[in-house]
């Protein structure tokens, strides 16, 4: 099968070129980026097609897929367009900017009958997936309540480039903060991970540390602290920030009636506390030491989906549902009050 790349920055590179080059279904046959050379060097290297315009290449004869890999605020008109000129698409997290971006783009995927997947790849993490099972098994009971974190130093610190990385900030305006860039995965994650669906927020959501080049704090914030309530009546705390500095912070803990759940990062693990006073312990550092195996396992899954005819993994559905509990998220963040989901 025939993919294409749209947006050749670090998520491209770093994931979905290697997993299509090492994918047995897929050819990487086309490629674009608005930026100067930065298709041209790729397709050299890998014989695929450059193009200068995303309608030329959306036309690559033969092309069936394409990985969505640009700044967020351009997914809504990409995802669009090469549904419309029938491609099945991968669209990186955040699905858009907001819901109402999110909800067409899922109607114009239906309209087309092509797969509109989004990239959640924390999901392929093996601590999520363990810890979903166990949850399903029922090993700590009934979960009461949680809290989650997901924190790091920053978008800007992998930029090459001391100036770059000083004035990263002044070109991000716009982009969003880091609830909606950091902490989506993390709402996905509790839908998915609980079986349940997130009904009202509420939220805090400073900038403490990040500066434009002018010394100023950007405009979005660079924190996010969430009380999150669902249907059940689980409820919990989740923290998301790019000024966690020294260690990222991925730690996830669940308290049941049976017992607690905790998901550690260092070393990776995932250890259950039963009321009984049994411990059991599970050692996840060899999935660790695979490296980004998690991350692009999320691009063959789409094109399992794409070859088997299957619903996508990530649906376009649950990618709006994931909008909609940001969209409340900033409106808390906004009004100080506790704000539904809207369905
Ligand atoms: N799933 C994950 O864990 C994960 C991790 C990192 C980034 N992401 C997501 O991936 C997306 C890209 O992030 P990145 O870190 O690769 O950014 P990046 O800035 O490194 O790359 C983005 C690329 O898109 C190109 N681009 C900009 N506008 C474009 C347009 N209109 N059409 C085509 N290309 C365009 C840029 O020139 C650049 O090469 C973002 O949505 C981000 O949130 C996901």
């Amino acid at each position: 099968m025939k993919v294409g790349i749209i947006g050749c920055g670090g998520i491209a590179r770093g994931r979905h070129i290697p997993a299509y080059l090492a994918n047995p279904h897929t050819q990487l046959a086309a490629l674009y980026d608005p930026a100067a050379g930065r298709a041209e060097e790729l397709a050299a290297e890998y014989h695929a097609a450059a193009y200068e315009s995303l309608e030329e290449m959306l036309m690559h004869p033969g092309l069936e897929a394409v990985s969505v890999c640009t700044p967020e605020q351009y997914h809504h008109d990409i995802v669009i367009a090469a549904l419309r000129s029938g491609k099945h698409v991968l669209c990186e997290k955040p699905m858009a900017m907001n819901a109402a971006q999110a909800k067409e783009m899922e109607q114009e995927a239906e309209r087309s009958g092509k797969i509109l997947m989004i990239s959640h790849n924390q999901r392929i993490y093996e601590p999520h997936w363990k810890a979903k099972a166990l949850l399903e098994e029922g090993v700590i009971g009934k979960p009461l309540s949680f809290r989650t974190f997901l924190s790091h130093s920053g978008p800007e610190q992998g930029v090459m480039g001391e100036e770059e990385r000083a004035s990263f900030f002044d070109r991000f305006e716009g982009n969003g903060g880091v609830m909606l860039s950091v902490g989506c995965h993390r709402i996905d994650l509790i839908d998915w991970m609980f079986g349940e669906r997130i009904t009202s927020v509420m939220a805090y959501l400073p900038t403490l540390d990040k500066r434009k080049s002018d010394g100023t704090l950007i405009r979005d914030e660079d924190t996010a602290m969430v009380l999150i309530r669902c249907g059940s009546g689980l409820s919990g705390m989740l923290y998301t920030g790019w000024c966690t500095y020294g260690c990222a912070d991925r730690e996830t803990h669940i308290f049941g009636t049976e017992g607690v759940m905790k998901l550690f990062e260092d070393p990776w693990s995932l250890a259950v506390y039963k009321k009984s006073g049994e411990k059991i312990y599970y050692d996840l550092s060899p999935w660790a030491k695979k490296g980004s195996e998690g991350a692009t396992a999320i691009i063959d899954r789409f094109i399992t989906c794409v070859t088997e005819g299957k619903e996508a993994f990530v649906t376009a559905q649950e990618g709006v549902r994931c909008m909609q509990v940001l969209d409340a998220i900033a409106e808390s963040g906004r009004t100080g009050t506790w704000v539904n989901i809207k369905q």
